[in-house]
């Protein structure tokens, strides 16, 4: 039964799941509710070890929680947050009102979206000390690494924040994660190139004013190209939540422990940092530099299918087993900002790419398609950032997505800590037989 959202579609009639206990007569009749089986039902099922355990490593088919925020149906390609199509919210709506939606449930009123903004504006300022903190990294760090420590540095900063169910302090909490991002994310951009901090500006807008610590040199005010602005806008949009990822997944489970969210986001962003999640849109541009010429495209599809180069970066989904639609988006995007700055010397390759994996029996039977990390690289790259930047941009824009569902996990009361269980196969009980002398 198809997991639809509970908005348009009503629950179905209750249904049952029948299961005998192997070797024994009894039987029982698990609830169905919502196309889900509850998996601690399972226990009553009799067997050896106490009752049936569930086996589901890596997620494939568990629900782990009931989320109201984001909406995606792999199959048909759509994506939506609260309710609203992505296409919309890329096309209308800024980031900081995204934001507000994945953590309200509804679109800001006017007066809600002004102190909205007014408060993360005035909350993108880091202590001093956090400075010297950053100086502390090599002129080669990586800036993920970077900015994974300093947000969980943030944590002894504001130590209040443990106090996660006083709404006011994971309010504070929130807007201090939201507005400080960019500015620690361009500190540590400024750091790797040598170049002094760029203060935030009050009087620019949130993305103005990251691009604005990312680049201002000697002028009194940097004024990003409107194409930049709205390129970065956009990108920010379709990467703010994406259900239970692996770096949503992660937060909520650190999260689940009642630490503070200064730690759980920077669990968030260790977990993004990998290249099989938000390290991807790096792991394109390395991949597309390392073919080097569209030539040779043909042979590189038949290295990754004789499993001799790795995966095609960008492609795939756990989810999402037709075209992504922010990857739709993104490619339109990506025709924009090429229109004005000049196109990228690698999107011939790129095209190339996505053309002969669409139409290869290998890639198509295991339906993978281009996914949001594909062509956000070649925009970066456009955009003169480095290629270790770009899942830092990801990083960013993900925290709104995080920090909603992470508040989501804690007012639910269903949670606990997350502690999955395990099937133990190592050695039975033996007695202890080291000789080592100390
Ligand atoms: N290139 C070549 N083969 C692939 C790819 C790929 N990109 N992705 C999956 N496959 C194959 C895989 O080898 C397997 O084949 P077989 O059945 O013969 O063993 C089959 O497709 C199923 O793959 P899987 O590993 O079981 O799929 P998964 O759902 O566990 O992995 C994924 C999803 C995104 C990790 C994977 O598709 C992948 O590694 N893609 C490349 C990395 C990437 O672009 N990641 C960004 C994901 S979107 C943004 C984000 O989440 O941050």
């Amino acid at each position: 039964m198809a997991n639809t959202p509970s908005a348009s579609a009503p629950t179905a009639a209750p249904s049952t799941l029948h299961l005998s206990a192997p070797g024994s007569d009894l039987s029982v009749d698990l609830p169905i509710v919502d196309g889900a089986i509850r998996a601690n039902d399972l226990r009553k099922v009799p067997t050896e070890d106490g009752g049936l355990l569930s086996y589901d490593p890596a997620f494939l088919n568990t629900a782990s929680c009931r989320s109201a925020i984001t909406y995606i149906d792999g199959d048909a390609g759509i994506l939506r947050y609260r309710g609203y199509p992505i296409e919309q919210l890329a096309g209308k709506a800024s980031f900081l009102e995204v934001a507000w939606l994945l953590r309200h449930g509804e679109l800001p009123t006017q007066p809600e979206y002004d102190s909205w903004v007014h408060d993360i504006t005035y909350h993108t300022y880091v202590h001093e000390n956090v400075k010297t903190f950053l100086q502390g990294f090599r002129y080669d760090a990586h800036p993920m690494s970077m900015l994974c420590s300093t947000v969980a540095a943030l944590s002894s900063f504001y130590p209040s924040a443990k106090n996660i169910y006083d709404p006011e302090e994971r309010n504070l909490a929130i807007i201090r994660l939201i507005a400080k991002l960019p500015t620690l994310a361009a500190f540590a951009y400024r750091h790797i190139k040598g170049l002094p901090f760029v203060y935030p500006d009050n009087d620019l807008s949130y993305v103005d004013n990251f691009l604005s610590m990312v680049a201002r040199m000697t002028e009194p005010r940097y004024e990003a190209r409107p194409v930049f602005t709205r390129a970065t806008e956009i990108l920010f949009i379709l990467h703010a939540d994406h259900e239970q990822n692996c770096s949503t997944n992660a937060v909520r489970a650190v999260g689940s422990s009642h630490v503070d969210p200064f730690s759980a986001i920077a669990a968030g962003i260790a977990a993004l940092y990998g290249p099989l999640h938000g390290g991807a849109n790096e792991a394109v541009l390395r991949m597309i530099q390392d073919i080097g010429h569209v030539k040779n495209v043909p042979a590189f599809i038949d290295e990754v299918k004789g499993g001799k180069s790795g995966r095609l970066m960008g492609f795939g989904h756990r989810v999402y087993k037709s075209y992504d639609p922010r990857a739709r988006i993104v490619k339109a995007l990506a025709d924009e900002v090429f229109a004005e700055v000049g196109v990228d010397k690698d999107l011939e390759i790129a095209l190339e790419l996505e053309r002969i994996a669409l139409s290869d029996d290998y890639f198509m039977s295991r339906k993978l398609y281009p996914n949001v990390d594909f062509y956000t690289g070649l925009i970066y790259r456009s955009m003169k950032f480095p290629m270790d930047f770009f899942t830092v941009l990801f990083a960013i824009a993900r925290t709104a997505g995080w920090l909603a569902q992470w508040e989501e996990m804690l007012l639910d009361k269903e949670q606990k800590i997350a502690r999955p269980r395990q099937i133990y196969t190592g050695p039975g009980e033996r007695p202890y037989t080291g000789s080592l002398v100390y």
